[in-house]
């Protein structure tokens, strides 16, 4: 029996792109295996996708609430995608963070975002003491590439004692607009070739 492999998006900092990485990231990986994509914020946003998901051609992807998942359906899924709630303290937020496999910090590339990220870095790293082989990185969100603060951000993030995604996302209207038709960037077509080529580059690192 195979069990999925799970990556969570955390970072107790509100509106950093955990559930558009996570949505965005789910689609992607339902192209190489059957995805779960869990909803452990008690906001739900997730939800609101979650119809739409289950008619998405060709696409193996179930959307639950965190609460409703069953035992022993790991099974039935290649990988499972948990979106956290913006807590650091909720049952939730503990169950996920001790059982992921890869932990993803979206992270905005601004000074108060990355200290807001720092009791976050805290929480995974003790929870890391004994068990080295856990993968956790930040992932910078909404990056302007031309910017000094996205340049003077990544060396920031870096000397925050975690990993760094070497792909980042870019702030691009593509993420909004695609939330706004209840799609993932893997169904808007050629204007999203740079954003859907940006969760290719994570889905790579993370399955390496
Ligand atoms: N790379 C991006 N480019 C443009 N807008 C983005 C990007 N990532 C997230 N957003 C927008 O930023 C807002 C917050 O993102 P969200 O995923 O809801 O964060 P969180 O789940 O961490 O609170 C949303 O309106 C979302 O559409
Ligand atoms: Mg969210």
């Amino acid at each position: 029996m195979t069990t999925a492999k799970r990556i969570a998006l955390f970072n107790a900092k509100g509106g950093c792109g955990k559930t558009t990485l996570a949505w965005n990231l789910a689609m992607g990986l339902s192209k190489r295996g059957a995805t779960l994509l869990l909803d452990a914020d008690p906001q739900g946003s997730l939800g609101y996708w979650a119809d739409w998901a289950a008619e998405a051609d060709g696409h193996a992807l179930s959307v639950q609430s965190w609460s409703e998942q069953s035992a022993g359906q790991s099974a039935d899924f290649a990988y499972w995608v948990i979106d956290c709630p913006p807590s650091l303290e909720s049952a939730e937020t503990r169950e996920v963070l001790a059982m992921a496999d890869w932990i993803l910090l979206p992270v905005l590339p601004s000074p108060l975002d990355l200290w807001a990220s720092q009791r976050s870095i805290e929480v995974i790293s003790a929870l890391h003491a004994g068990k080295a082989a856990r993968n956790a990185a930040f992932v910078l969100n909404q990056v302007e590439s031309h910017s000094a603060l996205s340049r003077a951000a990544e060396s920031a993030v870096q000397a925050m004692g975690l990993k760094v995604l070497p792909v980042q996302v870019a702030r691009r209207a593509i993420y909004r607009n695609a939330a706004i038709e209840g799609k993932s960037v893997y169904q808007m077509g050629k204007r999203a070739t740079a954003a859907v080529q940006e969760f290719e580059g994570i889905i790579e690192e993370i399955l390496k």
